[in-house]
């Protein structure tokens, strides 16, 4: 009996035995070989084909193990009567073009992401990198994360190796966090109230999961973090923006919306991202009462609130908040760095076991190891030691910025926020687009020069 089989004697990267597997897989799969159909003996296909028996006795048997053939003592090797439900459902792509399939049903969730705008990862390589909001690498302590990694990742410390049954993250961390913040940002809460979270983003994923539905009507700052928009987005958020001044948020602005029931306002009272202006003490105070007569919840996104040259800190809302109105966020990634992606929220006692059941369905929790070390390296004192330092380094170069926009173009660039956190941002008095400003930068800094 022939079977026509198709082999490539050329191919380095697949054995002969497993082309012969693969073509009467095939075969059976699409009916060229029916079930109970004889398959032609090892020796015939193997003469037939002029390879060693022994190639074809190989893909027989890896065929009979995996249930498509099967050989009757006396009367030779016959295709499967039945092939199993699983066998079908590996048919390669080839073979099922035929059979169609109803178009996939998505969930209004992933309707509403099919037009969202999430950052993609081109990125230019160029010498000088003014993307915001990224700290300085080369200066990170290496050597002392490295030991202290050393110290939990060794043959007698494997604990963190298991799942984590606290669901709110490692009760250490919470706890250095809980004392670094009082101290530092005057935040009032113990460490029950405290999540561990995967950054910034998973915080306010988890706050739009639980708190907003579709329709609600959410304030933002105008202009603001985009990432935070496009969470809000996702649920299905009605979003007013609000605009902001010197001062930060205009609050007087957010109270003419009388009509509105607003269930969240989203603020970067530290320094007002991407302005860079710093939320004013009458403003929060303002902003505080506000929420205590309508019943809003502030979300308080403190993301690079640790850097501030000269000004006297102002402390944070949740500090200043009396009646539990504030969710308070925080990160590490940009006192340390970005994949770290470790943050912290927050929150009111009352919402803190739901957000831990919440977080666990999500991703379970964090993994343990990162969470060992930089409780270390905050309770040895590291991340304050290191924050300093960062402190003056930004501060310097921060100068230097600002020194050489206004060398190179004077009157015709207005600086904004340069006295917090590690961006400043720059208006420039141009009849030119953006796009046009940074493509002559670029132009600029490979020496082709047209500005
Ligand atoms: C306003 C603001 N919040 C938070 C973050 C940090 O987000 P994550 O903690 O998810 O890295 C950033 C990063 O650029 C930011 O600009």
């Amino acid at each position: 009996m022939d079977l026509a089989i198709s082999l490539d004697f050329n191919n380095k990267y697949v054995p002969l035995h497993r082309q012969v597997y693969e073509e009467l897989r095939k075969a059976i799969l699409c009916g060229r070989l029916p079930a109970k159909h004889r398959v032609p003996s090892t020796r015939s296909l193997s003469q037939s084909l002029g390879i060693s028996r022994t190639t074809v006795t190989i893909s027989y048997e890896q065929l009979k193990s995996e249930g498509y053939i099967e050989t009757l003592v006396g009367s030779g090797t016959f295709v499967c009567a039945q092939l199993p439900d699983d066998l079908l459902r590996s048919i390669p792509v080839e073979h099922v073009q035929k059979i169609t399939r109803p178009q996939i049903q998505l969930s209004k969730y992933a309707h509403s992401l099919v037009e969202a705008d999430v950052p993609g990862i081109t990125e230019p390589l160029t010498t000088i990198n003014f993307r915001y909001g990224r700290p300085a690498f080369d200066k990170f302590p290496m050597q002392i994360w490295h030991k202290l990694l050393s110290r939990h990742c060794s043959p007698v410390n494997s604990n963190w190796l298991d799942y984590s049954t606290d669901h709110k993250g490692y009760l250490p961390l919470r706890k250095a966090i809980v004392s670094y913040l009082s101290r530092s940002r005057a935040v009032k809460c113990d460490p029950d109230q405290v999540m561990i979270l995967n950054g910034t983003q998973q915080a306010l994923y988890l706050i739009m999961r639980l708190l907003i539905d579709t329709g609600d009507t959410m304030a933002l700052e105008e202009p603001g973090y985009l990432s935070a928009r496009r969470v809000f987005l996702s649920q299905g958020a009605k979003l007013l923006p609000i605009n902001v001044d010197s001062e930060g948020l205009m609050v007087e602005e957010l109270k003419q919306y009388t009509n509105e029931s607003i269930k969240i306002v989203y603020v970067t009272p530290s320094h007002q991202f991407p302005t860079g202006s710093i939320l004013s003490l009458p403003r929060r105070l303002e902003l505080l009462a506000w929420t205590r007569q309508t019943g809003a919840l502030i979300i308080e996104d403190d993301y690079d609130s640790e850097y501030r040259y000269g000004e006297r800190p102002i402390p944070a809302l949740q500090g200043l908040d009396e009646s539990d109105s504030v969710l308070y966020v925080g990160t590490f990634s940009k006192v340390l760095f970005p994949s770290l992606r470790i943050g912290y929220l927050v929150l009111p006692k009352s919402l803190a076991p739901l957000f831990a059941r919440a977080k666990w369905l999500n991703d379970r929790h964090l993994p343990l190891l990162e969470q060992y070390v930089l409780t270390d390296f905050i309770e040895e004192g590291h991340l304050e030691r290191h924050i300093r330092k960062m402190r003056s380094h930004y501060d310097q170069c921060r100068q230097i910025l600002v020194q050489a926009l206004k060398e190179h173009f004077g009157e015709r660039v207005k600086i904004l926020g340069e006295k917090a956190g590690i961006h400043l941002m720059v208006k420039l008095q141009t009849p030119l687009s953006d796009e046009e400003i940074v493509q002559r930068a670029g132009n600029e800094w490979s020496g082709n020069a047209s500005c």
